[in-house]
């Protein structure tokens, strides 16, 4: 039998590489905006109580980080009321929810890269609105939250693809060096989505597939390397890199300066290491440049 699962967000880059990787091997139904506002709580329930599915994921979020400083209660709505919402609802139908959260809860004052017991001390809107949304889908029953950073992939707006560009249409490329994180491949996380949901859909509430987890690639960098990462691999690229720090940029919100995520709790439960960051951003690069961004 085909496991069925209920997928909030269509147009993001981490909704397309979920509906991607799906394929064949599970029956995937996506709500975009238009059909679920996230911004409506009462309609996130109404929509888990019709559905017929086994499990359901939240690929949706309120992502503009500055945009978030001026408007915190709709960055509250859609990343902490709405996840709220859809937990609850799951666990008035006892269905396995796996939402996804971000190393911007962290404050980025670290020396090593952040476990999951490490304190969140989240330092802008949107980290406080993620920390808050991650909190209470965990207060419920057969809940996991996977914390991802810097997510690159072939599919929307993402880090890779905008460096890419850039590097065609600019002679001298400014690109921070005093930030660090571990980037994200879009694609193997929806790959471990979906190789994962039937154990979500299948375990009791106390199976260790539950609870929070840091799921980035393996290794640290900072943003000036993986951009020079990404650029490296297109033979039409104009820009030469240099170095600037964080602070020159005039941003709304506040960056956390150093936020690896470690991925050892994933390893452990799952049996799953995403590879070193390098090598991933080099394929994704790869397949934009041949497919012209
Ligand atoms: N991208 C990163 O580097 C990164 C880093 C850390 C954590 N994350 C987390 O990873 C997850 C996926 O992020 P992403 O990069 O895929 O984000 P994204 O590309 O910005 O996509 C966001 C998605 O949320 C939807 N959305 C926003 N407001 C909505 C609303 N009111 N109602 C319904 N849908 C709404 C958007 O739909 P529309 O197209 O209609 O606006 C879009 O499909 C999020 O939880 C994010 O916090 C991402």
């Amino acid at each position: 039998m085909t496991l069925k699962v209920l997928q909030f967000g269509a147009t993001g880059q981490v909704g397309q590489a979920l509906t991607a990787a799906a394929s064949d091997a599970i029956e995937l139904t996506v709500l975009s905006r238009a059909e679920v506002d996230l911004a409506d709580p009462a309609a996130i329930h109404a929509a888990i109580l019709a559905a017929d599915c086994d499990l359901i994921w939240n690929a949706a979020a309120f992502t503009m980080v500055d945009t978030a400083e001026a408007e915190p209660e709709a960055a509250f709505a859609v990343n902490a009321a709405a996840p709220e919402a859809m937990a609850q609802a799951c666990a008035e139908r006892g269905i396995a929810f796996v939402h996804l959260s971000t190393d911007s809860v962290f404050d980025g004052e670290t020396d090593r890269p952040y476990v999951e017991t490490d304190a969140a001390e989240p330092i802008s809107v949107y980290g406080r609105s993620k920390l808050a949304g991650e909190q209470a889908v965990l207060a419920r029953p057969k809940t996991t939250v996977l914390r991802v950073s810097w997510v690159f992939s072939p599919y929307g707006r993402n880090y890779v693809s905008f460096m890419l560009n850039l590097g065609r249409t600019r002679e001298v490329l400014k690109v921070v060096a005093d930030q660090y994180g571990s980037p994200t491949d879009g694609e193997a996380l929806a790959g471990f989505m979906v190789a994962r949901a039937a154990r979500w859909a299948s375990s009791e509430p106390a199976d260790p597939a539950f609870g929070l987890f840091h799921f980035a690639n393996a290794g640290e960098t900072s943003r000036y390397d993986f951009a020079k990462a990404a650029i490296a691999r297109d033979p039409l690229t104009h820009a030469r890199l240099e170095p600037t720090t964080q602070g020159a940029f005039a941003e709304a919100a506040a960056r956390p300066p150093r936020s690896p995520l470690d991925s050892s709790k994933l390893a452990a439960t799952f049996g799953f290491m995403p590879q070193s960051w390098k090598p991933a951003v080099e394929r994704v690069a790869d397949q934009l440049v041949r497919n012209g961004f």
